[in-house]
């Protein structure tokens, strides 16, 4: 059994311990070995010098490859130089298991052939960081609802029933019957609210979206709470405390995984401003130029965006120039120095490219953006951008909203659905809404819809027997761990991800 691990090390200082793990990285001197060791819990440098080791335990370091499983007996001692911020001086060692030859080296690799490899993949430091980032958020979402009285209960996956429109439903076989996988807990979670007051949902949800963005999961969990006698306004509330307690708890708790990931930590901390509020109406005024925020103006936050992506992209390609012209006359280091920073200047390079190519169509779209759309990625790029906190968009046009969304009073174009947008291009993270309790506007809305009566006869009975206001909302996780983590795409944010052309590893 392994006791001790390489989190606890800061506790250790000094002390002998024993550790358990692979040899992520393999370094060597004249006598002396520095492997990078990672366990699980973190990663730490373990010294083995010659003089310090018996010469079999020295023989058995030597013969380690990248990823051999090895342990050590070792003392701790601080050094913040190292990764992690402590070192084990190593009294003993030996072998557990020798790696064959490692796929993933330390040079870059293409983002397949590392998805090809997701099972080993996830054994690197960044894909570590982001794992146990998941595994803080998963655990203050529970905290969060648990010290709000809310009850943990689970919808069922196999469903009869649409809840967010029938274009992406995976259709199964259920003994003969065709089943849906869920889509969404929700209306379980309505059910069992009438039951248990406040609860919430936590659970793997589907959507058959052939689309290969970096926002679309096939396969992703999300977290529905559904509070009785709760309003549109009591749903923003919770929304606004809930975001600002996860991303409190991760940058608390965190902080190494967030520096692995280089993961600004101030445009993080956006969040403990209130959330701005704008209705949908407002949204695409301020979409199209119409309505500024805080003196800004979209339309022209884009325009200094270009303007800016252009001249950074000039200096960035004089830049390389200038290193390349350096090369032909610089010594063997000198040149190796300079290519070293031309591969990072060209890939800045690509990055600012791609925003001089986008930027323009975006303030196309956003430009002629009409009052009954929904939002496309870019126009809550557009949109977000002129914020620094999370903003939240409600009153929605009914049209684009699902069944079950509460009519706005006086106005049934308008339903009150709300979603939490992240700041810097990360978009919706959250949709929710107060729910429709009037029977008969909701057997309208069915009819309307096309869905079929039958399998909605069990939700309307909550409609017959005490029916009350009520409303809940849905977060996606991977959605949350891709912002927080400040990813590109949200490939990296689940363990083995499915998505529009992934079902392997
Ligand atoms: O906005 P959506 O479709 O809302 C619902 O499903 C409601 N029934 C939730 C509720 O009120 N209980 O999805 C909710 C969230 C989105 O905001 C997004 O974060 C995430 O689920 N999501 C996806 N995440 C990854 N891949 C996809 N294909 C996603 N579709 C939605
Ligand atoms: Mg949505």
């Amino acid at each position: 059994m392994v006791d001790f691990y390489i989190k606890s090390l800061k506790d250790n200082v000094d002390k002998k311990v024993v550790l358990k793990g692979w040899a992520s990285n393999i370094r060597s001197g004249k006598g002396i070995y520095f492997v990078l060791m990672r366990d699980g819990t973190g990663f730490c440098q373990v010294v083995v010098s010659q003089d310090a080791v018996s010469s079999e335990a020295f023989a058995a370091i030597a013969s380690l490859t990248q990823e051999s499983a090895f342990w050590v007996e070792g003392t701790v001692v601080k050094d913040e130089k190292q990764i992690g911020g402590y070192e084990v001086q190593a009294t003993d060692a030996g072998v557990i298991h020798i790696a064959e030859e490692y796929p993933i080296s330390n040079k870059e690799h293409g983002v397949t052939f590392l998805s090809n490899n997701r099972h080993l993949w996830l054994r690197s430091r960044k894909q570590w960081a982001i794992m146990s980032i998941r595994n803080e958020i998963i655990m203050a979402i529970h905290g969060f609802f648990q010290k709000e009285g809310f009850v943990q209960m689970d919808a069922p996956i196999f469903t009869g029933n649409v809840v967010e429109g029938t274009t992406t439903l995976f259709e199964t076989d259920f003994f003969g019957h065709s089943a849906y996988l869920s889509q969404s807990g929700q209306l379980y979670a309505e059910a069992i609210a009438m039951a248990m007051g406040k609860v919430y949902t936590f659970g793997p949800t589907f959507r058959a979206e052939k689309s290969d963005t970096p926002r679309h999961l096939s396969e992703f969990w999300m977290i529905e709470p559904e509070m009785a006698f709760y309003d549109l306004e009591d749903d923003m509330q919770v929304i606004e405390a809930f975001i600002k307690y996860v991303v409190r708890q991760v940058i608390e708790n965190c902080p190494q995984q967030l520096e692995i990931l280089e993961r600004d930590v101030d445009r993080l901390k956006n969040v403990f401003q209130p959330f701005p509020r704008v209705t949908h109406a407002d949204a695409a005024k301020i979409l199209r130029g119409e309505l500024e925020v805080n003196g800004k103006n979209a339309l022209k936050v884009q325009e200094e965006d270009l303007a800016q992506a252009k001249s950074d992209l000039e200096r960035v390609l004089n830049e390389i120039a200038e290193r390349e012209e350096k090369i032909k006359t610089s010594s063997k280091g000198e040149r190796r120095f300079h290519e070293g920073k031309i591969l990072q200047l060209r890939k800045e390079a690509e990055v600012l490219t791609e925003k001089t190519r986008n930027i323009p169509k975006w303030i196309e779209s956003a430009r002629n953006f009409s009052d009954d759309n929904d939002f496309g990625n870019s126009d809550e790029t557009v949109l977000t951008r002129v914020f620094d906190a999370p903003v939240m968009v409600y009153n929605w046009p009914a049209k684009i909203k699902s069944f079950y969304m509460k009519e706005v009073e006086g106005n049934p174009d308008l339903v009150k659905g709300v979603d939490l947008l992240a700041p810097d291009g990360y978009g919706e993270i959250i949709g929710g809404s107060e729910r429709e309790n009037d029977l008969n506007v909701l057997l309208r809305k069915i009819k309307e819809h096309n869905l079929p009566m039958e399998a909605f006869e069990w939700y309307l009975d909550l409609r017959r027997f005490g029916s009350i206001p009520h409303a809940g909302f849905g977060l996606g996780l991977e959605r949350v761990v891709r912002w927080v983590c400040g990813l590109d795409h949200m490939r990296e944010t689940i363990p083995f991800p499915r998505r529009y052309g992934r079902l392997f590893p």
